[in-house]
């Protein structure tokens, strides 16, 4: 479909994320043609900039990821500056005048999009303000895009949902999780739904258990302000991994509308197997990275970090045994792991399916390997499966493990769009599937609060294990204690 004309207002104009992805982004899709010519977009931020000053960032922003960008005066032009104050109308009705300018200058229909990709705390503010003063108030469709942290836990989230569901609609409010933009996050319903060889297969009958590992090798850089208030638990698994699991676990979809889609992927968060107090340790294990040195470099430890409480006790590193109680997961444990400082800066999914019932081929030298499909969401973006067969030279009683692979990078790599990208298209498009809803953003802070509380609580011995490593030996015994290991695999 057409994408409508719009207006984008990108609060945080002068900011990180702007910079890195958001420019970029709305490049590419001018450049394909995919935003229409009727398209303006107003920088909102509290510096005293002009039209030109962020035209200019816009265009280094730009350049940066892409050497040959065609048209790129063109597009800068569509590119206008307002310096903000979020707590004051008269700002707000500054801000409304050049809106409806522009409006008229690029026939732009009313159609408004309010991208917050600002301190979390001026959510609710924004929200009330962009209704109060007016902004809101147009023909056309009023979308709110926020980043995440969406709260800091279910009781913030709820009063945050609450103050922008008055001026919002729910239709109308994208969450952003980008990890739901990533090319293989959404090839996971692809490769179950659209195979007839898996399906009947996803299930407790023939899986034993899920692995699902995002490894980072930075450390927290220079958000330890943040992140000293969140840690590795509400940063990634309260979103990113918990999104991950909910497309893994859920049932099919009647149709494809974002409606059907969301509510399937509600019943599996509802579904998780709450964790309380005492039990948190038998299913979770935190880390926090110590200090190391790595090839003659020294790497601080997170408590060493800028901005960080010399004696924290931030997790950096979380590893977790979710079960879903109901009839097609009873009994299988879905590990999710992810922490900074990793070996590697890697997410890979892997399905583990349960041995033959008897192995014929059984030598003391040949141990059947299980069955594993890999799903590579990043660097490498691909599926993987993990066969036995016969061993070319050898008896046809000896086996080898062999790999079916496809790499989606061979194929589409150089032209993979970037997360935002696809998801700034979808809000323009008015598709808000690969967003969170409301209920699922609630489900997974309940989850979550029980874990850090029982944490919060208890003082950890950290740092518990090295930077450049993968992680606290206990998130081993996590798996050992079911018969399992982590997969290292491609
Ligand atoms: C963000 C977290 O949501 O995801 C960061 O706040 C993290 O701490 C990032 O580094 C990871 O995203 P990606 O796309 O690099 O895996």
């Amino acid at each position: 479909t057409e994408t409508p004309a719009s207006l984008i207002m990108i609060f945080g104009a002068t900011g990180d994320l702007a910079k890195r992805k958001l420019y970029p982004s709305l490049y590419h899709l001018y450049r394909k043609g995919k935003l229409a010519d009727h398209f303006a977009v107003i920088g909102v931020a509290r510096r005293p900039w002009t039209n030109d000053v962020l035209r200019e960032h816009v265009k280094d922003s730009v350049l940066t990821s892409i050497k040959d960008a065609e048209n790129i005066d063109d597009f800068i032009s569509h590119f206008y500056y307002q310096p903000h104050d979020v707590s004051d109308s008269n700002s707000y009705i500054e801000l409304k005048n050049l809106a409806d300018e522009l409006d008229n200058k690029y026939t732009l229909q009313g159609n408004r999009i309010f991208y917050l990709a600002m301190a979390p705390e001026f959510f609710g503010t924004i929200a009330e303000h962009l209704k109060m003063d007016g902004l809101t108030n147009t023909e056309g469709f009023n979308r709110l895009v926020i980043e995440k942290p969406f709260g800091h836990d279910l009781e913030s989230a709820i009063q945050l949902n609450n103050r922008i569901r008055n001026v919002f609609p729910e239709n109308e409010i994208y969450r952003i999780d980008h990890y739901l933009g990533k090319e293989m996050v959404q090839n996971i319903e692809v490769i179950r739904f659209a195979n007839a060889i898996f399906e009947p297969l996803w299930n407790n009958r023939f899986i034993s258990n899920i692995q699902i590992t995002s490894s980072e090798v930075l450390g927290v850089e220079e958000r330890g302000g943040y992140y000293e208030t969140s840690g590795a638990l509400r940063d990634m698994v309260q979103n990113h991994m918990l999104q991950m699991v909910a497309l893994l676990a859920m049932e099919p979809p009647i149709k494809l509308t974002p409606k059907e889609i969301r509510s399937e992927k509600v019943k599996v968060l509802g579904a998780l197997r709450p964790v309380e107090n005492e039990e948190v340790p038998q299913y979770f294990v935190r880390g926090q990275y110590g200090p190391s040195n790595l090839n003659g470099q020294e790497i601080p430890g997170y408590r060493e970090e800028l901005n960080v409480n010399p004696d924290s006790n931030t997790d950096t590193y979380v590893a977790g045994k979710l079960m879903i109680d109901n009839f097609r997961w009873a009994g299988v444990p879905f590990y999710i792991r992810t922490g900074k400082r990793m070996q590697t800066k890697s997410t890979k999914i892997i399905i583990q399916f349960k041995d033959v019932p008897m192995n014929l081929y059984y030598k003391s030298d040949n141990q059947l390997a299980p069955n594993l499909l890999v799903i590579h969401i990043q660097p490498e973006e691909g599926i993987t499966l993990h066969l036995n067969a016969k061993q070319s030279s050898g008896h046809s009683t000896e086996t080898t493990p062999v790999k079916l692979d496809f790499s989606n990078n061979d194929i589409a790599g150089l032209n993979t769009p970037e997360a935002y990208e696809k998801l700034l298209h979808d809000c323009l498009r008015g598709d808000a599937t690969n967003f969170t809803h409301w209920d699922e953003v609630a489900l997974s802070w309940s989850f979550v609060d029980k874990i850090s509380n029982f944490w919060e609580n208890e003082k950890a011995a950290f740092p518990n294990y090295e930077a450049g490593s993968m992680g606290p030996k206990e998130a081993d015994q996590l798996l050992e204690k079911d018969g399992f290991f982590w997969w290292n695999v491609s």
